[in-house]
């Protein structure tokens, strides 16, 4: 088939690009580099660096007329959509206005949106969360994520596009930039690596669902073709940030036996407004499109510890 990956020099888009051009799809990739990065693009896909807020990615959708978008350029920072909630919506709401203009001017068949199942409920009185609880975005940019859902919904009535939405918890793995302040995984495994120690806001007692990319990516390649509609893509299993440290503390110590053992992790004081708890049900994801994460926890931080412990101390 023929896909465009928006969003494709970053983490997710990243492996997202390299798994389809596996199975053989062809893929076209546009980002504007602002936080991706070049050399995690395969010379194997055409790649524009196009905004996808600029009227340029009208002239990229027609030119590579794919069949699939998969939507996933995003300013990602929660913190920076509250200070600047204005640039978030540029990129997260108008930009995916803009891209879905030009989806529909060019006739693609389906586009499938990175949403993100961690800010889009906000506090949730049911954990874990199914995509039938009531959304209520505690950040602009979870507020962002609900918007453009809901226009993806109305292009889809509008224009006959069909519309797919990814939901997916905190996602962690090789490739996460560990310099910004999402990506808890990254940075940890960053920082116990250069033998600095990590700040943990608060008590650490706050869960997350934490869920390896490849199971991310699985389950974008089953919207390709499977059946429309909303959904939550995590493990189901609630982790603390103190365990998820811990955890990483080990994998750094069996990487380096006989080393330095990591330092301890320091607590700082907690973030105003800060979620307590994620944690989101899979199960429409398994019963309608026969997904399920497959890797497990201890498993995906020690493959993310090792990819960092591979790129060395220069990249922290
Ligand atoms: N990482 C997570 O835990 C997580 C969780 C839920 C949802 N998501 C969503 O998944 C998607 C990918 O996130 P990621 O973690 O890979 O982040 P990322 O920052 O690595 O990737 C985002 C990519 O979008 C590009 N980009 C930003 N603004 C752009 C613009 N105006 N035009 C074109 N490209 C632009 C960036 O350069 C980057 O390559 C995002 O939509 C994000 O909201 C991520």
């Amino acid at each position: 088939m023929r896909v465009v990956v928006t969003g494709g020099a970053g983490f997710i888009g990243s492996h997202l690009t390299d798994r389809l051009l596996n199975e053989g799809h062809q893929v076209g990739v546009i980002d504007d580099l602002s936080s991706g990065r070049r050399e995690q693009v395969s010379d194997q896909a055409r790649f524009y660096e196009v905004s996808v807020a600029s009227e340029w990615v009208g002239r990229v959708i027609a030119r590579e007329r794919p069949q699939v978008i998969f939507h996933l350029a995003a300013q990602i920072d929660v913190r920076k959509s509250v200070s600047d909630p204005l640039h978030d919506a540029e990129v997260n709401v108008l930009g995916t206005v803009q891209l879905l203009g030009a989806a529909a001017r060019a006739g693609v068949a389906r586009v499938v949106f990175m949403s993100s199942g961690g800010a889009v409920y906000g506090d949730t009185e049911v954990v874990p969360t199914p995509e039938s609880h009531p959304l209520r975005p505690a950040s602009p940019y979870g507020a962002a994520k609900v918007a453009g859902e809901a226009y993806l919904t109305a292009f889809a009535t509008s224009f006959g596009l069909e519309a797919a939405v990814l939901r997916p918890g905190n996602v962690y793995g090789p490739r996460q930039d560990p310099h910004g302040e999402a990506g808890v995984v990254a940075i940890v495994s960053s920082l116990l690596l250069a033998g600095r120690a990590p700040v943990i806001n608060g008590d650490g007692r706050q869960t997350r669902d934490y869920v390896f990319v490849d199971d991310v990516v699985e389950a974008a390649l089953r919207l390709l073709q499977g059946p429309l509609g909303q959904y939550n893509v995590g493990t189901c299993r609630e982790t603390a940030v103190v365990e998820v440290v811990a955890e990483l503390s080990r994998a750094v110590s069996e990487l380096r036996p006989g080393g330095d053992p990591p330092p301890n992790p320091r607590h700082g004081p907690a973030k105003d407004g800060e979620q307590r708890r994620s944690c989101l049900d899979c199960s429409l994801a398994a019963s309608r499109l026969d997904w399920r994460a497959q890797v497990a926890l201890p498993e995906g931080l020690r493959s993310t510890v090792a990819y960092f412990a591979d790129r060395g101390p220069g990249y922290l």
